[in-house]
C-alpha cells in the first residue's frame, strides 16, 4: 500500500452534500495536505471556494488531469467512480470510494474506521467507504463481534433525505412548505400530492418504509448492502443479517435500530463494557435518547436503549444514530485517508 506524509488531495464530487463535508473535515482535521483540488460537474467548473490552502477552482471531472493527485476522496455517484476512478489509480493516486462502485469488488477493501482498520493495507489503489445505514451500526456491531461473534441481526433502518444527497434535503424542505399550507389535509385526509419523482411516495411529515430500489426477493438495494457489507466488513459471510430499510423526513442523521445475537449469550453488563470502550462511539443511558438531532454535525456515533433482547434470549438490542454525511460518509473517508500517511 502506498502511504504519504503530505499528500496531494482532490475531493471529486466536491461540490455536494458529502464533497463539501469532506472539504470541512479535512480542514477541522488539520489533514496535512500540500493542497487539496476541487472536482465535480462543469455545472460547477470554474467557481471559486475558499480553504484552508487557500482559494482553490473547482474543476471539470471530465477535463481535470488527475496527475499528481496522491489521495483522491471521490463522492459523486456511483457512475462517474466506475469511469474515472480507475483513471486517478493508474495516474498513481490512493483513490478512496464513497459510492458502492466497488464495494463488494474482492481486491477492493470496504473499511470501516475504528472497526477494521487493518484491511487498508490490503488496497490496491482503491478502497471503498461502506454504505452510511451499514457505517453506523458497524460502529456498535464491530465491538460486539470481536468480543463474541455475530450469528444474527435483524436491523431496521431510520434514514435521513440527506443519504440522497442536496436533491434530497431540497426535496423534504420543498415539501415541508408545501403540507404546512395545508396541515388540515394531513390530519383528514385530502392532501395535495407535492409532486417530484425522488422518492416513491412523499416524505414530508411521513415514513417511507422503501429505501433505495427494490431488486431481489422483494428487498431493496440498501437493505442487500446492509447484507452483503456487513458480512464483508466482519469477515463471517455466515452472519445472517434481516434488513428494513426506511427512509424518514429528517435532514441529517441514519438511525438503525438493532437486535443482535452471537457464538454466546451477551448479557447488558458485558454489552455496556465492550460498547463503553468503544473508539468512536458514545454509549448513552435510557435518561439520554440519542436521536437524529443529537447526531447531526458530530463525529461520534450514539448508542442508546441498550438492552437484553426479551423474545428470542441471548442478544441484545440498541438503537445507534449517526451523522450520515460525517462518520457515514465523509468523515470515514477523511479518517481512512489518515490510515494511509506515515
Ligand atoms: P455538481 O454540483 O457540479 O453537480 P450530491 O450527492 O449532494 O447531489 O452531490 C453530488 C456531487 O457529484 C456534486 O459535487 C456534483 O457536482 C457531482 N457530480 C454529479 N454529476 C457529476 C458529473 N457528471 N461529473 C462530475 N461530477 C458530478
Amino acid at each position: 500500500m502506498k502511504t504519504y506524509s503530505r499528500p496531494r488531495v482532490a475531493i471529486v464530487g466536491a461540490t455536494g452534500a458529502v464533497g463539501s463535508t469532506m472539504l470541512s473535515i479535512l480542514e477541522e482535521r488539520n489533514f496535512p495536505a500540500t493542497d487539496v483540488r476541487l472536482i465535480a460537474s462543469s455545472r460547477s467548473a470554474g467557481k471559486i471556494t475558499g480553504t484552508r490552502w487557500g482559494d482553490v477552482e473547482v474543476e471539470d471531472l471530465e477535463t481535470a488531469d488527475p496527475a499528481g493527485v496522491d489521495i483522491a476522496l471521490f463522492s459523486a455517484g456511483g457512475a462517474r467512480s466506475k469511469v474515472y476512478a480507475p483513471r486517478f489509480v493508474e495516474a498513481g493516486a490512493t483513490v478512496i470510494d464513497n459510492s458502492s462502485a466497488f464495494r463488494m469488488d474482492d481486491d477492493v477493501p470496504l473499511v470501516v474506521a475504528n472497526v477494521n482498520d487493518d484491511a487498508v493495507a490490503e488496497n490496491q489503489g482503491i478502497i471503498a467507504n461502506p454504505n452510511c445505514t451499514t457505517m453506523t451500526i458497524m460502529m456498535a456491531a464491530g465491538p460486539l463481534h470481536r468480543a463474541a461473534g455475530m450469528r444474527t441481526m435483524i436491523a431496521t433502518s431510520y434514514q435521513s433525505v440527506s443519504g440522497s444527497g442536496k436533491t434530497g434535503m431540497d426535496q423534504l424542505q420543498r415539501e415541508i412548505e408545501h403540507f404546512m399550507g395545508d396541515l388540515d389535509g394531513l390530519v383528514s385526509g385530502g392532501w395535495k400530492d407535492p409532486g417530484g419523482d425522488l422518492y416513491a411516495r412523499p416524505i414530508g411529515y411521513n415514513v417511507l418504509p422503501l429505501a433505495g430500489s427494490i431488486t431481489d426477493v422483494g428487498y431493496t438495494d440498501e437493505e442487500w448492502k446492509l447484507v452483503n457489507e456487513t458480512r464483508k466488513i466482519l469477515r463471517r459471510d455466515s452472519i445472517a443479517v434481516e434488513p428494513t430499510c426506511v427512509r424518514v423526513p429528517v435532514m441529517v442523521g441514519h438511525g438503525i435500530a438493532a437486535s443482535m445475537w452471537f457464538d454466546r449469550a451477551v448479557d447488558l453488563d458485558e454489552a455496556v463494557a465492550v460498547l463503553g470502550g468503544a473508539p468512536g462511539v458514545q454509549l448513552w443511558d435510557d435518561t439520554n435518547v440519542p436521536t437524529p438531532l443529537d447526531s447531526a454535525g458530530i463525529d461520534d456515533v450514539l448508542i442508546g436503549r441498550l438492552r437484553e433482547t426479551v423474545g428470542h434470549l441471548g442478544g441484545v438490542s440498541l438503537f445507534a444514530i449517526g451523522d450520515n454525511l460525517r462518520k457515514g460518509a465523509a468523515l470515514n473517508a477523511v479518517e481512512l485517508a489518515e490510515l494511509l500517511l506515515i
